[in-house]
């Protein structure tokens, strides 16, 4: 299969389950999962959680990935929420739709967010079930990178350095954690799913660090460069809020030949697995315009 074949085929897998495991439109409180539901459907990349799948499939347990690739993106549409709130960026637009909080409201989207954590996490516990040592190392990965340390160290960071300008290293850290570890952190989950050794489990790490790091740069690249309706999103969001980000620090040009430095190596690490759809996928990222 092609290399957009397989990425739809995935994006489809992953959505028709999103559809199936969350709670129903019109379960009590009908309006907690709608507003988890609109934010979920509205159509994100679902890269992520192609990451678990794809990663899963490169060994043969023969475990079902699915479920948590779900959980991945009910992580990830949580940490879009909240990042779109008042309190934090301020973004009105997300996945081509008003952000959560716009067409809700804001208790109503830190709700929908809340949920969505505890879902994730909820995923990992049941549907993996049978094999405790599987689910407990699951649901260790997704939390540890969730967690104040990685993702929300990371987010934290982001937003202390809104009345300062940062440092090469302390912009480093932010991408590192408020992007890269939960990216990482995906192919992880799909390697220990599929089975995959501690060599194995290495290399996929340092895959996901090297199109993790450069996922934030050109999300930097594009927020400077690109526009509202092409991204779904609010855009020129970080110069408005005054961040430091890649292409404030090192311009356009250094931004797009580091992107271009980390694809290479993740392809190279790709060969030496044999992964020629997330060997793909890497030059995909390196080329994307939303
Ligand atoms: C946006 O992630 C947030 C960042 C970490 C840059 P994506 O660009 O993957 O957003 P969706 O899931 O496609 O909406
Ligand atoms: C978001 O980073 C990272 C997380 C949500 C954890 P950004 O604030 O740069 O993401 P966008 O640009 O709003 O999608
Ligand atoms: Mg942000
Ligand atoms: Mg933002
Ligand atoms: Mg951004």
């Amino acid at each position: 299969m092609e290399f957009k074949e397989k990425l739809a085929a995935f994006v489809a897998r992953i959505d028709s389950a999103i559809d199936k495991i969350t709670p129903a439109k019109n379960a009590r409180p009908a309006r907690i999962h709608e507003a988890m539901r609109y934010s979920l459907s509205a159509g994100g990349k679902r890269i992520r959680p192609a990451l678990v799948l794809a990663s899963s499939e490169l060994f043969e347990s023969g475990v079902d990935a699915l479920p948590a690739a779900v959980a991945v993106e009910c992580l990830h549409t949580y940490t879009l929420i909240h990042d779109d709130l008042p309190a934090m960026d301020d973004s009105k637009l997300r996945r081509g739709v008003d952000t959560c909080h716009i067409r809700f409201d804001e208790a109503t989207a830190i709700l929908a967010g809340d949920a969505l954590q505890t879902l994730a996490f909820e995923l990992l516990a049941t549907r993996y079930a049978r094999d405790p040592k599987l689910a407990v190392e699951l649901i260790s990965t997704l939390s540890n990178t969730a967690g104040s340390q990685k993702l929300i160290g990371g987010q934290m960071e982001d937003i202390l350095g809104e009345s300062r300008s940062l440092s090469e290293s302390e912009l480093e850290f932010i991408h590192l954690n408020k992007t890269s570890a939960l990216i990482e952190a995906s192919l992880r989950m799909g390697a220990a799913i599929g089975g995959a050794n501690g060599n194995q489990r290495q290399l996929i790490s340092e895959y996901g660090r090297c199109i993790g790091l450069g996922f934030q740069i050109m999300d930097d690249i594009l927020d400077a460069t690109s526009d509202s309706q092409t991204m779904g999103k609010t855009v020129g969001a970080d110069t408005a809020a005054n961040k430091t980000t890649y292409v404030s620090v090192h311009g356009l040009q250094e931004s797009r030949n580091r992107l271009a430095a980390l694809t290479e190596r993740a392809c190279e690490i790709c060969d030496s697995l044999a992964a020629s759809f997330l060997k793909q996928l890497a030059g995909y990222l390196n080329d994307r315009t939303h």
